[in-house]
């Protein structure tokens, strides 16, 4: 039997996550210290309520509510507590302390990660984050180490499994976004307040995680543009289907040029039309997928539970073993790596292809004012598709609904073009604009 000396671990909440990562640490100790070079102790297990009740039955003298002195006597600090406060003050506390940190809290590396990373190379210990973005799969990793090599082009995700099973529902059974939206919350998919999933905060808090990364540059939240699901309509969903897409909500981090063709990066959460044979399209349920654009490598796909308790413990104790192991081996930790410094681009900038919608009257010359407010504005029409007019009983003017696709153009191009639609007095409306990706 090997001896090996201990590295001491404090858990920091025993929520979902948490109280699985207590679990396999506690039965799988030995594989896990054949593995890391180093027993995993778990020292304690700080909670708010000692009485609150837990997934998963766990020695009850494990449980403490300091979460502070659990912290002073650590190796290596899981922080699972979700949130900024006092999530952040103890991150902070542990790197303050040497200690290496292990978490999944998107919210706090997206809004404060710059903070955290500089504490912890002031120390020479290293924050881990794996279980930070799309649970279970392996993608922190592979664009920190696998991928250091290559540079990357571009990356579309569907980060967040809620919106995905909504979405999946609407376009699979017909459902409307209420109906779809009370399943995921019946099956707990959903929170009780479903805001930070359907309006796209979740995904976006993700995409600065991915984007940070993958270009080396601090791509902060705010800069995120941002769009949710709750404007996806079923006739959008069902018009896409017969059109070969599927509607996805992506978060896409890519290299973008600025309007002096200096190097830049943007990130973007919104929905978009994917084609049904673009791999992101076979992503159902409450699955996520990272689709990653790579010089060298080329086009990689990483799937797989985007949550859960016992999955994204998975992502967790694989981050404690790293850490474990450069406890054995010894110094410093992995700095973050910002060296490249881009300007991170406004949405203006970003390049793609668009399906507009119109309801338009049905008369002589419609079409080609409709064309000429798009060429004045740059914007190239690639395909366009007319439904037979509808004469009104009343004897009103005819309507027709034009769908046209465009070729790639600039955002900013595209949103006047928009403008200028939605005032022509042959458009009725702008019943959907939406971008398509992965074209
Ligand atoms: N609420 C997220 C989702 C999981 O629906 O994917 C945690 O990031």
């Amino acid at each position: 039997m090997i001896e090996y000396r201990n590295v001491r671990v404090a858990l920091l909440g025993a929520g979902s996550v948490g109280s699985q990562v207590a679990r396999l640490l506690l039965e799988q100790s030995d594989e896990l210290a054949g593995r890391a070079g180093a027993g995993l102790e778990l020292t304690g297990i700080a909670v708010r309520d000692l009485d609150a009740e837990r997934d998963v039955d766990l020695p009850r003298d494990l449980f403490t509510t300091d979460a502070e002195s659990l912290i002073l006597g650590a190796d290596i600090v899981v922080e699972l507590i979700g949130g900024i406060e006092p999530a952040r003050s103890y991150v902070l506390q542990a790197l303050g302390s040497g200690a290496d940190v292990v978490t999944g809290n998107k919210a706090l590396l997206a809004s404060h990660g710059p903070e955290l990373f500089a504490a912890a190379e002031q120390v020479g210990a290293q924050v881990f984050y794996e279980a930070a973005v799309a649970g279970a799969i392996p993608i922190i990793r592979p664009l920190r180490e696998s991928l250091a090599g290559d540079r990357i082009k571009r990356i579309m995700g569907i980060v967040n499994g809620t919106t995905n099973f909504i979405l999946d529902r609407m376009d699979s059974l017909g459902e409307s976004l209420e109906d779809a939206l009370a399943q995921a919350t019946a099956l707990g998919y959903a929170e009780a307040d479903p805001t930070a999933d359907i309006e796209g905060y979740d995904a976006a808090q993700k995409a600065t995680i991915l984007a940070s990364l993958a270009f080396h540059t601090t791509v902060p939240l705010m800069s995120v543009h941002r769009e949710g699901i709750t404007g996806v309509t079923h006739e959008q969903v069902v018009a896409a289907r017969k059109a070969g897409y599927v509607v996805k909500l992506l978060a896409i981090c890519e290299s973008l040029v600025d309007d002096d063709g200096a190097p830049g990066v943007s990130a973007r959460v919104h929905p978009a039309l994917v084609p049904l044979g673009h791999p992101l399209a076979a992503v159902h349920g409450a699955k996520n997928a990272v689709f990653v654009e790579a010089e060298a490598a080329g086009d990689l796909m990483f799937y797989g539970a985007g949550a859960g308790g016992v999955e994204t413990a998975s992502a967790v104790l694989g981050d404690l073993v790293s850490a474990a192991r450069r406890h054995v081996i010894g110094g410093p930790g992995l700095a973050e790596s910002n060296h490249a410094n881009l300007h991170v681009l406004p949405m203006g900038n970003v390049v793609t292809s668009y399906q507009i919608t119109l309801d338009v009257a049905d008369q002589p010359g419609v079409l080609a004012t409709v064309a000429s407010l798009l060429a004045q504005h740059e914007v190239s029409v690639e395909t366009v598709e007319q439904t037979s007019g509808v004469i009104s009983s009343d004897g009103g003017v005819a309507t027709a609904t034009l769908i046209i696709g465009t070729h790639r153009a600039r955002e900013s191009d595209l949103a006047a073009t928009v403008a200028a639609l939605t005032n022509a007095t042959v458009v009725n409306s702008v019943t959907s604009v939406l971008r398509v990706e992965g074209a």
